[in-house]
């Protein structure tokens, strides 16, 4: 795990809100926010059976399973139903696959998104202004000797400012 990664990404969460985490393999970012951030709690999902299984482990080791749900599957599929969640985190995956996952939820029942994309981030930026929302924070990281934007972006189009 890189720490540093995982402390910025979840500096862009304001305590005591809740999340859902797309991709969310060793779950990391899920038990950095519920030990460390106060968040009230947590929903994750991941395609690959391997990452799941650790997720799910991560989660029993740290007696955060009554905080959180973790479920097998593409996307926000899972949690489709969810009615809200303060912010939807999708993190070290390229800006492609980023857009491929909000854009297939036909309900956006998030406020914020955090996001970080490995590639790319151009197109990110570009499709963030296209639909209207607006980033409100952004941290240039370091990781394995490449520069990451990690965005912070409202997803309320009536206070966009821009
Ligand atoms: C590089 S890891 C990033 C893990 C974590 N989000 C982070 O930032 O540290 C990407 C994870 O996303 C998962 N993934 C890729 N596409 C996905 C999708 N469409 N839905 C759910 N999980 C996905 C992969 O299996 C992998 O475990």
């Amino acid at each position: 795990m890189n720490k540093k990664r995982v402390e910025a990404i979840c500096s862009m969460f304001v305590e005591g809100s809740t999340f859902l985490d797309i991709g969310t393999d060793h779950a990391f970012i899920p038990i950095f926010l519920l030990k460390n951030k106060h968040a009230i709690n947590g929903f994750a999902t991941e395609i690959h059976q391997g990452p799941f299984e650790n997720a799910i482990k991560n989660i029993k080791y740290h007696n955060l399973d009554h905080r959180m749900e973790v479920k097998l599957g593409n996307g926000i599929e899972p949690f489709k139903h969810l009615q809200s969640v303060d912010y939807l985190i999708i993190t070290g995956l390229g800006t492609s696959t980023i857009i491929d996952i909000i854009e297939n939820s036909k309900n956006k029942f998030w406020d914020r998104m955090i996001l970080e994309s490995t590639n790319d981030v151009v197109k990110l930026r570009k499709w963030v202004k296209k639909n209207n929302y607006y980033i409100e924070d952004e941290i240039l990281i370091k990781e394995s000797n490449k520069y990451n934007f990690i965005l912070r972006i409202n997803n309320n189009r009536k206070t966009n400012v821009k």
